[in-house]
């Protein structure tokens, strides 16, 4: 296993971490939960150190699901738990909330959820427009002055989001998107967290099973499933581009490696941003798989510019995960 580091924290950061939104089950079609369990244990055996969730990934349910498999390990103190706040809902539509009065409840239920007394890694999920980002910045710096939370992290935040920021608190780890199709972040947010010493998790590895390399066509998700419902990735005509992209790359992967387009799509994300940490969300402990063959080996640069030929040739211009984007509260609740 390759590690990093989080400022401020003493334990080993796995490079490879659990993302756990697809076990919250809504919006992923669903979740098995005896499976979610024995993924999480798996990944836990494996050396993985970072996981990944958030309050309002199945409305607590991911965040109750690793404070059982936490619990049952005995692991806790090894694993770097991060979790996020910054978001509320009305029945099941999610919106902003990055208030103080929100952000200083969340904690308490989360760390009843996840039956632990401090989070590793706090994220504010994503900013609210409609409070001040002193507002949010000072929330957050007094659950981490009061100890519940050891370290800070903003994710989906611009640059001006993250100076604002910044005035008020410290930030010790940035969130946005990145995989090889949503490589917008490469931009700005990479030198920008390298500057500020901030680490990097990026998400949505797999561009939410598009490079698994066993997404088809045919694929049928369950209801509510975020991919049928609005990415538009998954809508045709773009589903049979990508998948077209999908097929392009995974050549590659076996002519110049001799693997397969979930090890070069897991690898790319680790050597783009050198020490950040690739989350990948998995359901079953198979999910996992790439974990054992992911070190060892490294992209050349020339195999970089052939990936950016392949991705130029078979996409253009990419579409980058904006239909994530939850509302404001006013429109949630005006609604
Ligand atoms: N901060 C944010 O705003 C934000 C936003 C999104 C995600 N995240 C975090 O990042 C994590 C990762 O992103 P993600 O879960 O959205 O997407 P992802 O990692 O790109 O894709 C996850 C999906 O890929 C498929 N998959 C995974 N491993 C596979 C394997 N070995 N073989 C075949 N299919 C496989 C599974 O889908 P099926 O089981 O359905 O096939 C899985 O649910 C999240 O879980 C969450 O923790 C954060």
């Amino acid at each position: 296993m390759e590690y990093t580091s989080i400022p401020g924290i003493g334990k080993k950061a796995s490079r490879f971490g659990v993302g756990t939104w697809p076990i919250g089950g809504a919006m992923w079609g669903g979740n098995d939960d005896e499976e979610a369990l024995r993924m999480l244990h798996a990944a836990m055996d494996q050396g993985i150190t970072v996981i990944d969730t958030a309050i309002d990934y199945g409305y607590g349910h991911s965040e109750r699901l690793i404070g059982k498999a936490l619990k049952e390990s005995g692991k806790r103190e090894d694993i770097i738990l991060s979790a996020k706040c910054g978001l509320s809902w009305k029945g099941e539509e999610i919106y902003r909330d990055g208030s103080k009065k929100r952000i200083t409840a969340e904690i308490e239920e989360t760390l009843k959820n996840l039956q632990t007394d401090y989070v590793d890694v706090y994220f504010v999920h994503w900013p609210d427009p409609a409070v001040s980002m002193e507002e949010t910045a000072e929330a957050m710096k007094l659950l981490y002055d009061e100890g519940k939370i050891a370290a800070i992290g903003v994710s989906n935040f611009t640059i001006d989001e993250m100076e604002a920021f910044l005035k008020v608190a410290p930030i010790h780890a940035i969130q946005p998107p990145y995989n090889l199709f949503e490589r917008e972040a490469e931009k700005e947010i990479f030198p920008y967290s390298k500057k500020h010493n901030a680490t990097l998790y990026l998400y949505s590895s797999l561009c939410r099973g598009l490079l698994s390399g066993k997404m088809t066509r045919n694929r049928e998700f369950g209801e509510g499933d975020i991919r049928k419902e609005t990415d538009p990735k998954f809508k045709q005509p773009l589903f049979d581009q990508y998948l077209a992209a999908a097929d392009k790359l995974a050549q590659f992967a076996q002519q110049a490696y001799g693997r397969p387009l979930i090890d070069l799509a897991v690898r790319y994300v680790l050597d783009q941003s050198e020490t950040g940490i690739a989350l990948r969300g998995a359901r079953r402990p198979e999910q996992l798989e790439p974990l054992s063959r992911i070190e060892g080996w490294k992209l050349t640069d020339g195999d970089k510019k052939e990936i950016d030929r392949i991705l130029a040739e078979s996409i253009g211009e990419p579409i980058q995960p904006d239909f994530m984007a939850p509302p404001l509260k006013k429109e949630v609740l005006e609604s």
